[in-house]
């Protein structure tokens, strides 16, 4: 496995409290594989993101317990000089907003080059003419004239692609994609997401793709990773979670996908808030907005059952690297429900 977090946690201590915002992630991603990582806002998807790359806001956020591994080292376990060499050159970050993650008072092809004068010892020169071949790469046109402009001249789009050329360009073994287009317009957007999972490919990439829009994952994802409060509650392949969710939770997100065939249709929407980080209710999480709740979801915690949806599971509580994993008590009715 490329990437592997193990039963991370994370906190944040403020005036008011401690927020536990990751209570015990863990997920993988391999070479060529894209995992989507889905959850309202608030569920940790980001700061676990932010955790794997070693650019969490420390303090207040403070890592409590867990290991990320990357291609079998222990990133956490890392002094900072080799962390930053990993994130320099094998792993990259592509975030929602470019306009404020790249630098307004350089040009484009100033920012691209610095990566190989920085890294690779290149010269001015040659790293001018490898920023030409990036931004034509991700399919910027007249690459030549427009690698002298600077951020604010591109549209959204185009940013989005000077961004993405820029986590591409020292081919990193990883990528984690923040809501990469979420501030797109939606043909835009198509295009962006398009171009992304068609560079993975050719890389052959692990991609962490965070994202709020159910609609782009069936295309582009191999596995599904769903976030409650800090924790994974459902993780399954991409179609297994389409066919049948095991989670009311990953229900409630299928549910409120608008439909073209259902026009006029008013939206399904789950009831309530997600919880506060600093009171995250007893038992299980969701039970106070969940359709299904029982008695002992207000008492016991569910473990992270494994699914199966032919016959019974081997083990009961999945063992690390299970295919399909469930943290629902009656993941069963979910299931055939
Ligand atoms: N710098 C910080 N200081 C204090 N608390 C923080 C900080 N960053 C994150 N948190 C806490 O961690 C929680 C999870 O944040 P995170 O950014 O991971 O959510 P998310 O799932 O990415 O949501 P969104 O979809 O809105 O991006 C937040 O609700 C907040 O309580
Ligand atoms: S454990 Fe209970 S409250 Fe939690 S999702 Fe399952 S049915 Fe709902
Ligand atoms: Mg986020």
């Amino acid at each position: 496995m490329l990437l592997e977090v193990r039963d991370l946690h994370v906190e944040f201590r403020t005036r008011d409290g401690v927020a536990k915002a990751v209570n015990g992630v863990s997920y993988g991603v391999d070479a060529g594989e894209t995992l989507a990582v889905l959850g309202e806002s608030g569920s940790g998807k980001s700061v676990t993101a932010q955790a794997i790359m070693g650019i969490l806001d420390m303090p207040p956020g403070r890592i409590t317990g867990g290991e990320i591994l990357f291609q079998d080292r222990d990133l956490l376990t890392l002094k900072e000089e080799e962390r930053r060499k990993v994130r320099g050159a094998g792993m990259a970050m592509i975030f929602q907003d470019a306009l404020s993650s790249l630098n307004p008072v350089l040009s484009v092809g100033e920012q691209l080059g610095e990566m190989f004068v920085v890294h690779r010892g290149m010269s001015r020169k040659d790293a001018r003419a490898k920023a030409v071949e990036l931004m034509d790469h991700v399919r910027i046109p007249a690459a030549r004239e427009r690698v002298k402009q600077y951020p604010h001249q591109f549209s959204g789009g185009m940013r989005q692609r000077i961004m993405i050329a820029m986590a591409l360009a020292l081919e990193p073994a990883l990528i984690i994609a923040d809501e990469p287009t979420t501030a797109l317009d939606v043909t835009v957007q198509a295009q962006v997401m398009d171009l992304l999972a068609e560079l993975q490919r050719e890389y052959d990439m692990g991609l962490i793709l965070i994202t709020h829009d159910l609609g782009v994952v069936a295309d582009v994802a191999d596995r599904i990773a769903v976030m409650y409060a800090g924790r994974i509650v459902e993780q399954a392949p991409v179609h297994d979670i389409y066919k049948a969710p095991a989670h009311p939770y990953t229900r409630g997100l299928l549910d409120s996908i608008p439909r073209l065939d259902q026009k006029g249709q008013e939206l399904y929407a789950i009831k309530g808030l997600p919880p506060n980080l600093m009171a995250i209710p007893p038992g299980c999480a969701f039970n106070p907005r969940c359709p299904m709740a029982q008695e002992v979801c207000r008492v016991d915690v569910p473990p992270l059952y494994e699914v199966s949806a032919h016959g019974e599971p081997e083990h009961v509580v999945a063992e690390p690297g299970a295919e399909r994993v469930s943290a629902c008590h009656f993941w069963r009715e979910c299931l055939h429900g």
